[in-house]
């Protein structure tokens, strides 16, 4: 299939994209660059474009014959959206909606869409967290995605088919080295913990020990992005038009902030240097998922643990010197 993917040089997007070719597919890179990496789209052709461009959108489906879309393209830092929300809903939720218009004038019915465990919002507190739970988001990114769900969900009444992956915490780098994480800046525990471990930082801050988790701090679920990418090339498979489906992809088990730094320490074999700070504002004490809804319907189990996830991105910080192969 020729399919349209929305991001595809952002690091999800990335390595879907490279699934996608393994898998026979032709994904066509649809990004505008702001967060996305040109180096990282090394499968099918790079359409440089807008996600809230509805000419150039239509122009590149009908140059590609697009047959299916897999849309990233959006922002995803959940501080950065308390501070400016209008940007995330503009992108998030307008730049869906543009896609949606244009999959519909050109009769594409078939949309791969990621989405968030942020849409749990504060849920996750006592036990695993199903797709039933109800969408509560406390932050305008989960909020617009939430909305961009609703949006796809709805236009099963125009017969779009639609497929919500519900992202736990995506980490760790393609296994071949190619591509990984590379965020400006990087927010993300366990790349900041690698780049404590290289040097390239002084130390990491732990953002609250008085959580009520086993030992004070956060606990989420860590999801190798290499399984991320194979449950998208599953879900593809298995979009029908006319129905919308959701569900979590995580591991089912939590790892908490002081267990991946010690993990990391383990793995790297060098010290990590760990201070404790203040909460953050908007972090749930606990995020895991309950996988077994995906288990059922796409076939999907994660394979990788938390020290393949460390390790492969170690390799990628190791191998590209500052996390940016352009100046490796
Ligand atoms: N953390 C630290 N120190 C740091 C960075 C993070 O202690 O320097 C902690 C955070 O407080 C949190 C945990 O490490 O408890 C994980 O933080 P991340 O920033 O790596 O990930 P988040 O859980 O905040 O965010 C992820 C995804 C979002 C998604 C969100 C849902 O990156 O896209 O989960 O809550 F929306």
């Amino acid at each position: 299939m020729q399919v349209l993917v929305t991001g595809g040089a952002g690091y999800v997007g990335s390595h879907c994209a490279k699934a996608l070719a393994a898998a026979g597919h032709v994904p066509v890179v649809y990004d505008n660059l702001a967060t996305g990496n040109r180096w990282a789209v090394r499968y099918g052709p790079f359409e440089h474009g807008d996600i809230t461009d509805l000419t150039r959108l239509t122009a590149v489906m009908d140059k590609h014959r697009i047959e299916a879309v897999m849309h990233f393209a959006a922002l995803s830092d959940v501080g950065a959206s308390t501070s400016d929300p209008l940007a995330y809903y503009a992108v998030n939720v307008v730049g869906t909606h543009r896609l949606l218009v244009a999959m519909r004038a050109r009769g594409i019915t078939r949309i791969v869409f990621s989405s968030t465990c942020a849409i749990y919002g504060m849920a996750g507190r006592s036990s695993a967290l199903g797709e039933d739970t109800p969408a509560l988001p406390i932050s305008p990114y989960g909020q617009s995605k939430n909305t961009a769900e609703r949006m796809i969900a709805d236009s099963a009444v125009w017969g779009l088919g639609g497929v919500a992956l519900r992202y736990f915490n995506a980490a760790g780098a393609d296994e071949d080295g190619e591509i990984g994480e590379a965020h400006e800046p990087e927010t993300h525990l366990i790349p900041l913990v690698l780049h404590a471990a290289a040097g390239l930082r002084p130390d990491i801050k732990i953002f609250g020990r008085d959580y009520p988790t086993r030992d004070g701090t956060c606990v989420r679920d860590y999801i190798h992005v290499a399984d991320l990418a194979a449950a998208h090339v599953q879900a593809l498979q298995r979009v029908e038009p006319g129905q919308f489906a959701a569900y979590n992809l995580g591991t089912g088990s939590g790892s908490s902030v002081l267990e991946v730094i010690d993990a990391v320490r383990r793995i790297c074999g060098r010290p990590v240097v760990a201070i404790e700070a203040a909460r953050r504002p908007g972090d749930p004490p606990e995020l895991v998922a309950d996988p077994a809804r995906a288990h059922a319907a796409l076939g999907f189990t994660a394979s990788l643990t938390l020290d393949d996830m460390i390790e492969s991105a170690w390799r990628f910080l190791v191998n590209h010197g500052n996390m940016d192969p352009r100046r490796a």
